[in-house]
């Protein structure tokens, strides 16, 4: 089969399309036709051996899919023929053949395409278990959402205001970028340069009740001033390089909260969340509640383009490869 392989630590433009074995099938584990895949930051980060996770040179990229089940396992909530999200959390996914965990197979309702798919599972869930899980999102309050034209960013641009946000707001540092997040939910959006005071004016002067943070960096504090009393900062990730630190006699003085928020540690710690998560989330999809994701695609020919564009900033959206 072909794949996107990383055989040298040398960043996302080292990423090879080569010929390799199709992984052998193991039991439990579903057998997957590859359509398409997701790529997201961690994918950057890996490719450089910067990320939690270092699997063994070499390895395949992406860390989900959609396509047909070719195999699957009696008892397992999917069978041969069925269109499928799959997680492969984390690499193997840039492929023609995955094989997945069937706890980690999802059926994907009809009106969503195999691309639009490959790029529900990671981020989605990821926002589901942010906003819902530690953010306690509250019916009609304001989402603040950082990076908000990446993957992250427009699933929180989709999802928010299903999940009962009455408001949700997009930063992001360019006009292209700005248009992303218009065409993906946002109710406002602010220009990067200038956001707070953008955000302050918005708001009344009162400041929103959750920021989602997928970017770090020197904005962090700005973050916290932006919040309104009781209000959420989500500690998501950290694209922007540097790891911000906290004054806590700012959340003293304004009763807000800075809250940790992993959801990969909370899935491999909670066996069960993701199904639960999945029935949840997939009505919403399936009811049009949730818009699909509208993928930037690019072949698999041009991964390392695709990985790229997320490492030199000029990804619009959801970046997903395809395969079929
Ligand atoms: N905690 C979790 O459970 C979890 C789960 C999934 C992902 N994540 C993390 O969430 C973060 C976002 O992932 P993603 O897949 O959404 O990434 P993405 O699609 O690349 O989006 C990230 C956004 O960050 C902004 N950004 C600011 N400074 C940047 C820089 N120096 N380089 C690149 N981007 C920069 C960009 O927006 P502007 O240009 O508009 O500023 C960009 O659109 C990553 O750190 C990832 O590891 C965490």
């Amino acid at each position: 089969m072909r794949a996107a392989q990383v055989s040298k630590l040398e960043g996302p433009e080292a990423i090879e399309v080569v010929e390799i074995a199709e992984p052998a099938a193991y039991p439990g584990g579903v057998v997957i036709d590859v359509h398409a895949a997701g790529v997201a930051f961690p994918d950057v980060l890996m490719t450089r051996g910067l990320y939690q996770m270092k699997p063994e040179l070499p390895f395949v990229v992406g860390g989900e899919v959609a396509g047909i089940v070719r195999e699957a396992p009696e008892g397992a909530q999917v069978a041969a023929g069925d269109r499928v999200v799959a997680l492969t959390l984390l690499g193997n996914a840039l492929a023609e053949v995955a094989v997945v965990p069937s706890q980690m197979v999802f059926r994907l309702p009809d009106n969503v395409s195999l691309q639009a798919g490959a790029g529900i599972l990671f981020n989605d869930l990821t926002v589901h278990f942010c906003l819902r899980n530690r953010g306690r999102l509250a019916a009609g309050e304001t989402v603040l959402v950082h990076g908000a034209a990446g993957g992250v960013g427009t699933s929180t641009l989709r999802m928010a205001v299903a999940l009962g946000a009455g408001r949700v707001v997009a930063v992001v540092s360019t006009e292209e970028k700005a248009a992303v997040a218009r065409a993906n939910g946002a109710t406002d959006v602010v220009l990067t340069d200038g956001w707070l005071a953008a955000v302050k004016e918005l708001t009344g002067g009162r400041g929103v009740d959750i920021v989602l943070d997928p970017v770090g960096g020197d904005r962090f504090t700005d973050s916290i001033r932006s919040l309104a009393p009781a209000g959420r900062l989500l500690v998501v990730g950290f694209t922007a390089g540097e790891i911000p630190t906290v004054k806590v006699n700012r959340l003293l003085l304004k009763n807000v909260e800075v809250i940790g928020a992993a959801w990969g540690e909370w899935v491999m710690t909670h066996p069960g969340y993701l199904t639960e998560q999945w029935e949840e989330v997939e009505p919403l999809l399936a009811a049009g509640k949730i818009a699909p994701p509208e993928p930037v695609l690019y072949p698999l020919d041009r991964a390392a383009e695709a990985v790229a564009s997320l490492d030199n900033r000029t990804a619009a959206g959801k970046v997903v490869v395809t395969l079929r």
